[in-house]
C-alpha cells in the first residue's frame, strides 16, 4: 500500500486514481480546477465512465480516495506522484507540455523526501530524459527522486475494466528499485502471461504512440478497404471477418466506419508524424493513416449528399449519435461534428440525438435541434444518419421510423443496421463497403 498523488484529474487521472485506490493504495487526486475538485468531493463524477461510480464510491468512503487543489501539500505527503494532466497538440502536431512542465516545477519545489515521479500524461518520446534533467538541477536522482515513464492504455467508455484487467503494463525505468516500488502497486493485476513489462523509458513512451498509432493505420486501412468494396462489389463485412481470423492480424479494429476520433488517435498520429519529421525520418504509413481518417470525414458527408441527389437544401436530417464512440459523451474529433457541418453547409437542418453526448455537442453547436431519444429525433425527417455504434441504434425499430419520416433516406455509418429490413421496409439507404440488396 503506497501514498499516491496524481496530478491532473481528467479521464486518465480520475479513472487511474479511482484505480489505484481500489488496488488497496491511499491516492490523492489533484486538480487546479476548483469547481471540478468540489464536484467530486460531493460525490459527483464529471466524466460518464461505465463502472467508475461504483469503485469511485466505495474507495471515497473508505477514505483511499480524496480530492484537492493543493498541490504542495499532496506532493510533500506521497511516495509516488503521478503525472496525468493534458498534453494537447499544438498547431504543427507537436505537444504542449506547458502543464506537465509547471507540474514538474511544482514537484522540484516540494520534493522533501524521496519519491517516485512517474508519468502517465502521453509524452513525446524524450520527455522523460527532460524531467530529469530538470528535477536534477535541484535534486539528486536516486537519492531524492527516481523517474518512471507508465503510459495508460485506458479506451473511454471500458477504462475501468482495461484498468483492472489490462493486456499490459509498461513500467519504463533505468532504475530497479524505481521498477519494484511501481511493480508493487500493479502486481495484483499480473498473471501468468507475465503482463508487466520493464522496459527503458524511451521505449515506454514509443510503445504508448505506437500502439495507438497502429490502431489508427488498421481503422484507416479497414476504411480504405471498405471504400474499394463498395466500387468492386465485394463486402466488407465477410472481408474483415476472414482477414481477422488469421490470428497475425487479428479481428479487433477492423470495423469501418466514419473516420477515428476522440482525444487521443487524431492527436497522437499527429505527434508521432511530427517527431519523426524532426528526426528527417518521415512515417509515410502514418501521414497516409491521417489523410484517410480526413477524407473518410468528408467522404461521409458526400454519400448523404448521393442519397439526396447532390441537394440537402431545406431537408432535416437525424444524426443519431455524437460522440466519438458509443459509450462516451466526449465529442471531441467526432465525425458526428463534420456530418453536422456538411449538413448545415448543404443548407439541410439537423435533429440530433445521442443517449448521453447531447450536452457535450450543444457547447459546438448551439442552433441545431436536441432531442431526448430517437423517435423524436426522427419525427418528420427527411433522412437518418448512424453515426456511432450505440445498441439502441443496432436495433432500431425500422417500421416505426418508416412510418414516421417524411422521406425514407438512411446511411449507416456504422454497418449496424440490418439491410434485410431496410430493403423491406422500402428504405433507400447506403452504408459502409457493403454489397446491398
Ligand atoms: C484509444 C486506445 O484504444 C486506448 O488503448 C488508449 O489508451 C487511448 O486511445 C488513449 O491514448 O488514451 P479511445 O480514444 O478511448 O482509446 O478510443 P478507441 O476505442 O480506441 O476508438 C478510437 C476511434 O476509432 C473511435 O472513433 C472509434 O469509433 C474508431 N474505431 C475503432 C473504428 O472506426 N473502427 C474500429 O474497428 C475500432
Amino acid at each position: 500500500m503506497k501514498n499516491i498523488a496524481i496530478i491532473g484529474t481528467g479521464y486518465v487521472g480520475l479513472v487511474t486514481g479511482t484505480g489505484l485506490s481500489e488496488l488497496g493504495n491511499n491516492v490523492i487526486c489533484v486538480d487546479k480546477d476548483n469547481k471540478k475538485i468540489e464536484k467530486l468531493n460531493h460525490g459527483e463524477i464529471p466524466i460518464y465512465e461505465p463502472g467508475l461510480a461504483e469503485l469511485f464510491k466505495k474507495n471515497y468512503a473508505k477514505g483511499k480516495l480524496s480530492f484537492t487543489t493543493e498541490i504542495q501539500n499532496s506532493i510533500q505527503k506521497s511516495e509516488i506522484v503521478i503525472i496525468a494532466v493534458g498534453t494537447p497538440e499544438k498547431e504543427d502536431g507537436s505537444s504542449n507540455l506547458e502543464f506537465l512542465n509547471l507540474v514538474v516545477e511544482a514537484i522540484s519545489n516540494n520534493l522533501n523526501s524521496y519519491k517516485i515521479i512517474c508519468t502517465k500524461s502521453t509524452v513525446p518520446v524524450g520527455t522523460g530524459k527532460e524531467i530529469i534533467k530538470k528535477l536534477s538541477k535541484k535534486h539528486v536522482e536516486g537519492e531524492m527522486f527516481d523517474y518512471v515513464s507508465n503510459p495508460e492504455f485506458l479506451r473511454e467508455g471500458s477504462a475501468v475494466s482495461d484498468f483492472l484487467y489490462p493486456d499490459r503494463v509498461v513500467i519504463g525505468t533505468n532504475n530497479n528499485i524505481a521498477f519494484k516500488i511501481i511493480y508493487d502497486i500493479y502486481s495484483s493485476l499480473e498473471n501468468s502471461n507475465g503482463i508487466i513489462i520493464k522496459t527503458s523509458i524511451e521505449t515506454s513512451e514509443m510503445i504508448k504512440y505506437a500502439s495507438n498509432s497502429f490502431l489508427a493505420l488498421k481503422i484507416s486501412y479497414i476504411n480504405e478497404v471498405a471504400n474499394l468494396c463498395e466500387l468492386t462489389g465485394a463486402d466488407i463485412v465477410d472481408v474483415s471477418k476472414v482477414i481477422g481470423m488469421d490470428h497475425r492480424i487479428s479481428s479487433q479494429f477492423l470495423n469501418p466506419g466514419p473516420g477515428y476520433g476522440g482525444s487521443c488517435f487524431p492527436k497522437d498520429l499527429k505527434c508521432i508524424s511530427y517527431l519523426s519529421k524532426s528526426f528527417n525520418t518521415p512515417m509515410y504509413t502514418i501521414e497516409g493513416a491521417i489523410k484517410r481518417n480526413n477524407h473518410q470525414k468528408k467522404r461521409m458527408v458526400r454519400k448523404l449528399l448521393n442519397l439526396f441527389d447532390g441537394n440537402l437544401n431545406g431537408c432535416k436530417i437525424a444524426v443519431l449519435g455524437l460522440a466519438f464512440k458509443s459509450n462516451t459523451d466526449d465529442v471531441r474529433e467526432s465525425s458526428s461534428i463534420d456530418m453536422i457541418n456538411g449538413i448545415l453547409e448543404e443548407g439541410g437542418i439537423v435533429n440530433a440525438y445521442d443517449p448521453i453526448a447531447n450536452d457535450s455537442m450543444s457547447h459546438i453547436f448551439r442552433n441545431i435541434n436536441y432531442f431526448n431519444n430517437i423517435y423524436e429525433a426522427v419525427n418528420a425527417v427527411d433522412g437518418l444518419v448512424v453515426m456511432t455504434e450505440w445498441d439502441e441504434f443496432k436495433s432500431l425499430d425500422l417500421k416505426k421510423i418508416k412510418n414516421i419520416m417524411k422521406d425514407n433516406k438512411i446511411l449507416d455509418t456504422r454497418n449496424i443496421v440490418n439491410m434485410e429490413h431496410l430493403s423491406e421496409y422500402g428504405f433507400k439507404y447506403d452504408n459502409i463497403g457493403r454489397m446491398k440488396l
